[in-house]
């Protein structure tokens, strides 16, 4: 079970398109479930999303105010893992694994994925995994600092999963990286 985590995609004002090679990458009919925690900010990326794969999860970012259908947060389970989703810009202080967690625990998630920063970051921290996937398009933030195209894949299987890291180097090469992570078992 594939499942994309993209975010801050922030088309076409910011970037008028998802990078080439990772186009390449995300081609209809290969995963199943795609998660996107916000800043989408147009239907634009919306339909990129929708073209990926038929089950699409989104919630809203600051700048998706106009979207009044789409949550402020979601919770979807995917295998025997339950995935909390988030923009991220009501965690305050920004980007505090404290506040974080405290958003995972009312969520009662395994896995969070949140975004905001544009920088992709994870972090496995007592038996959780948080996951900010960066922005799909490289998008600056809105301080205006360049940022580098990134996005996760999930291959979900029951109760464990493998996170592939995906980032688009300066030279235009993709780099992978894969972390194994297991639900831990409640205790007896
Ligand atoms: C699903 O996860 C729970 C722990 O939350 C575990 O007790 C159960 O055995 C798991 N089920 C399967 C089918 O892996
Ligand atoms: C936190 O995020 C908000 C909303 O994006 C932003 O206005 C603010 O400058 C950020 N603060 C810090 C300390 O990064
Ligand atoms: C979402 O997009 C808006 C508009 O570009 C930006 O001002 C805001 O900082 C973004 N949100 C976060 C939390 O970065
Ligand atoms: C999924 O997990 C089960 C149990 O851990 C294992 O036996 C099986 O080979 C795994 N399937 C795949 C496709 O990796």
């Amino acid at each position: 079970m594939l499942v994309l985590l993209v975010s801050d995609l922030h088309m076409p004002e910011r970037s008028p398109n998802v990078p080439k090679k990772f186009r390449e990458l995300l081609v209809p009919g290969k995963i199943q479930h795609v998660l996107c925690s916000g800043n989408l900010t147009s239907r634009t990326s919306l339909d990129f999303l929708r073209n990926i794969a038929g089950d699409v999860h989104v919630v809203r970012g600051d700048c998706d105010r106009s979207e009044t259908s789409w949550p402020d947060e979601k919770v979807v389970r995917i295998g025997n893992l339950s995935i909390g989703m988030i923009h991220g810009h009501q965690v305050f202080p920004n980007n505090s694994q404290k506040a974080l967690e405290a958003v995972r625990r009312s969520l009662q998630v395994d896995i969070l994925v949140h975004g905001s920063t544009h920088e992709q970051k994870v972090d496995e921290i007592d038996g959780n995994l948080f996951i900010n996937p960066g922005s799909l398009t490289g998008a600056s933030t809105s301080s205006g600092d360049k940022c580098q195209p990134a996005f996760a894949l999930l291959d979900i299987n029951g109760s464990a999963c493998t996170l592939y890291r995906y980032k688009l180097g300066s030279d235009n090469k993709v780099d992978v990286q894969p972390l194994e992570f297991k639900k831990r078992c409640p205790a007896a």
